[in-house]
């Protein structure tokens, strides 16, 4: 099959210069990209975190139709704008899942090259396949093959180190995947030091399909500096997006003079947009029958960098943490400026 006519419905679905908000495990399930998608719905892209693909039996449709959300699922607005991530390898059961999902109308997949953990790469998936091209190629054919819609992979530069960068990013290509995610970092550096763009340049001097750029953007500033030094298509946030979860409405507002904006003096909307981002929370978990315990421990996991820009913020995160009760966790939102 021949994939290149068809590589503009990746822009036409993600424009140059969009932001996208990462996949999160842990994070981005269905009532929080339904807050998300309510409360900043400037962020141009969604994703779901990754569903494993198992190397035995196969997974039910209702299994596969919860994991991306069945809102989602029936709004053509959302499902047109959310992502699903999966994570394989190449001796798991993955054709008849991925025929499965392609005839419950999914249209674009994701592939998850970058997870770094120990467990998922023991088991030969995630950042593990970006050091075993011949079970990487595999595994992109086992999925191209068997999927007609939009078919994305994001990766890392390499397992232990970048030697086989260039290689990875041309195996894609040729491969048949429609646009590489890169976060500027090996397997091996997990979270250390900072994301390194020059990477990201490589790879879109290198690539003929869109490349979005990832890793340490914490800032509008950081934004634009990404765009401007790597001439990525778009940038996608983790977590940046956690840290200040209405970044895609700023942006929006102040895209055509980025230079001009004091991101200091923006800091004053920051206590209207935290009250509306729990409010949505709150309503969207309440409906899945979330109690006050189970909500304050998701709560808890969504403030890990929420407080990273106020003074003291070491202290205000820690307050936060310690909260024994949902309604003490309120409160201190509610005395925060
Ligand atoms: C809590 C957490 C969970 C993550 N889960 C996933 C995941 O399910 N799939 C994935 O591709 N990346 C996952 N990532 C990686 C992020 O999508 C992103 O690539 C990484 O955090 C680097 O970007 P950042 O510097 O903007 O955070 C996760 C990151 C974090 C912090």
């Amino acid at each position: 099959m021949c994939y290149t006519g068809w590589m503009s419905r990746f822009t036409e679905r993600i424009p140059q210069g969009s932001l996208l908000f990462a996949p999160m495990e842990g994070i981005t399930d269905e009532p929080y990209r339904l807050a998300i998608q309510e409360a900043f719905p400037e962020w141009n892209y969604l994703s779901t975190d990754f569903l494993r693909l198992p190397s035995q039996g196969q997974y039910s449709d209702k299994k596969i139709l919860e994991h991306f959300g069945h809102h989602c699922y029936s709004n053509q607005v959302l499902k047109k704008k959310t992502g699903y991530q999966i994570l394989t390898t190449a001796h798991a059961n993955t054709a008849p899942h991925i025929q499965r999902i392609e005839e419950l109308g999914f249209d674009h997949l994701d592939i998850n090259l970058g997870c770094p953990s120990k467990k998922v790469n023991s088991h030969k998936g995630g950042a593990y396949l970006l050091d075993d091209l011949t079970s990487l190629q595999k595994v992109i054919r086992d999925i191209r093959s068997n999927f007609t819609g939009l078919f994305t992979a994001k990766i890392r530069i390499g397992y232990r180190d970048d030697s086989k960068f260039l290689d990875i990013l041309k195996l894609l290509e040729d491969e048949g995947v429609e646009a590489v995610t890169l976060h500027g970092r090996t397997r091996d550096q997990l979270y250390e030091g900072i994301a390194d763009w020059s990477y990201i340049k490589k790879a879109v001097n290198s690539l003929s399909i869109p490349l979005i750029g990832n890793g340490d953007c914490w800032s509008l500033l950081d934004i634009e500096r990404m765009f401007d030094e790597t001439g990525c298509h778009g940038i996608m946030l983790g977590r940046g997006a956690l840290k200040t979860p209405w970044m895609a409405t700023i942006y929006e507002e102040h895209r055509d003079r980025l230079f001009a904006v004091n991101e200091e003096s923006l800091l004053f909307e920051r206590k209207g947009y935290l009250d509306y981002y729990f409010h949505l929370l709150e309503r969207n978990y309440r409906k899945r029958d979330l109690d006050d315990d189970q909500l304050l421990r998701r709560f808890k996991a969504f403030s890990r960098y929420l407080f990273d820009d106020y003074e003291n913020s070491e202290s205000i995160r820690s307050q936060f943490l310690r909260s024994r009760t949902l309604n003490e966790f309120k409160e201190k939102l509610s005395c925060l400026k």
